[in-house]
């Protein structure tokens, strides 16, 4: 049923959505950013992915920077562009979304619209009732940003959600997930979830908010340890011997951050409404005391090495990533900035001189020369030889 498909937004999801199906289908990519469009066109990723690499060498992607030309003749139109969250309203900013839609429609368009960004509960009815003449469909994405595609093609599950009161919303949902389910490499192993619009928006929202939740757990762990002078590392490797708890996601940081689990969060607490809860908002708070307790942890630091340059090595989240989107090391700077420390940055993806007034320096034997105390949210190699001179929390050396 679905041949034409075409994506719009190509982002880490969009792009490995568009991947994925390229082989098999005739598939058209847009997005508004020409820089972007200019270089998927050349073959060339626009961001850190060795499987999104090696797809675009091998086969290339048709991208345009038209709408009209993308969604020409299209059976499915997948949607993934940004849901930010914002902070005045508390909840997701749908406009992009919104505005692609207002323009389907005023092209009368007779496609299945997938909307992969992620919704707040409740999302796509709305939309369905702010564009009756549309068929809009919800299939929440769980990818992780550095192996987008390769979790596209190995999923946990499938997810698409339909209004089940009607037949024949049905068997459309049942081709969506047919559709994933062909094109993926673990067809045996991924589950298939057909759930109402609302339940598919729940799961990734509450995805999002287990895995903070579960960050938060280990790093208020790592607080106590810290404060109480006990080792962290033996508590968390002997109670993840247990199969309930695992030995996984269980590596103190300086907190949750990236793009998704902050806003998914915070909109899944905006959700919850009149419903009773605890850990949701429990767990924003932890986030945020964690940041204020390993600023602080430095300040202490600092001053008993008697020194009063702090060095931040690198801003991205995690080892290998190209973006630094609501890095919790930003936070922790801006906490270090009202107390009026002395910080010089590393962070080779910055151009400018300074980031948030801070002096960026980018030459590593300089920037470890004049740092009296260099802080990193995940160890690298790179810094052995200062290693007596580095505050970190990453205890495993993984993400
Ligand atoms: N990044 C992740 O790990 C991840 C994982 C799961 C779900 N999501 C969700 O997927 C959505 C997209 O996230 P992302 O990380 O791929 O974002 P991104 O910022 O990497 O990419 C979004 C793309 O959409 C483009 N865009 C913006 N407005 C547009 C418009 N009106 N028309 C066409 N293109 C437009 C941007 O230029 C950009 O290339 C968000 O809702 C996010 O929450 C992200």
């Amino acid at each position: 049923m679905f041949n034409k498909i075409r994506v719009i937004g190509l982002g880490y999801v969009g792009l490995a959505q568009a991947l994925l199906f390229n082989n098999d289908y005739d598939v058209v990519g847009y997005d508004i950013n020409h820089d972007k469009v200019l270089k998927i066109k050349e073959g060339n990723t626009p961001f850190r992915d060795i499987e999104i690499t090696n797809a675009l060498k091998s086969k290339s992607l048709k991208v345009t920077n038209v709408f009209n030309e993308a969604i020409k003749e299209s059976d499915l139109i997948i949607i993934a562009t940004p849901t930010h969250f914002n902070e005045e309203t508390k909840m997701f900013d749908l406009s992009s979304i919104v505005d692609i839609l207002k323009t389907l429609e005023s092209a009368k368009s007779k496609s299945i619209i997938l909307i992969k960004s992620t919704l707040h509960v409740g999302a796509t009815i709305r939309l369905r009732l702010l564009f009756p003449a549309l068929n809009i469909f919800f299939s929440p994405e769980f990818l992780k940003e550095g192996s987008a595609l390769y979790d596209n093609l190995y999923p946990s599950r499938i997810v698409v959600g339909y209004n089940q009161r009607e037949a024949k919303e049905a068997e459309i949902a049942r081709q969506i997930s047919t559709l994933y389910l062909n094109a993926v490499k673990n067809k045996d192993d991924v589950k298939v979830f057909l759930t109402s619009l609302e339940e598919a928006e729940a799961i990734k929202l509450f995805a999002n908010a287990y895995l903070a939740l579960r960050v938060s757990f280990f790093n208020e762990l790592d607080t106590f340890a810290l404060t109480k002078d006990l080792d962290s590392l033996t508590i968390i490797d002997a109670i993840s011997t247990d199969p309930r708890i695992g030995n996984y996601y269980n590596n103190p940081s300086f907190g949750y951050g990236g793009y998704c689990l902050p806003k998914d969060i915070k909109q899944l607490q905006t959700n919850y409404d009149l419903v009773p809860e605890q850990l949701i908002s429990g767990t924003i708070k932890s986030n945020i005391s964690r940041k204020e307790f390993i600023a602080q942890f430095i300040i202490r630091e600092l001053i008993m090495k008697q020194g009063k340059t702090i060095g931040v090595f690198r801003l991205i989240m995690k080892k290998g990533s190209d973006n630094f989107r609501e890095s919790s090391i930003i936070d922790v700077i801006n906490i270090l900035k009202e107390e009026k420390m002395e910080v010089i940055i590393y962070e080779p993806l910055i151009t400018d001189e300074t980031f948030h007034g801070y002096k960026v320096i980018n030459d590593l034997a300089t920037f470890k020369a004049k740092s009296d105390l260099i802080v990193t949210n995940r160890y690298q190699k790179e810094l052995e030889d200062v290693k007596d001179k580095v505050f970190t929390r990453d205890l495993k050396s993984r993400d």
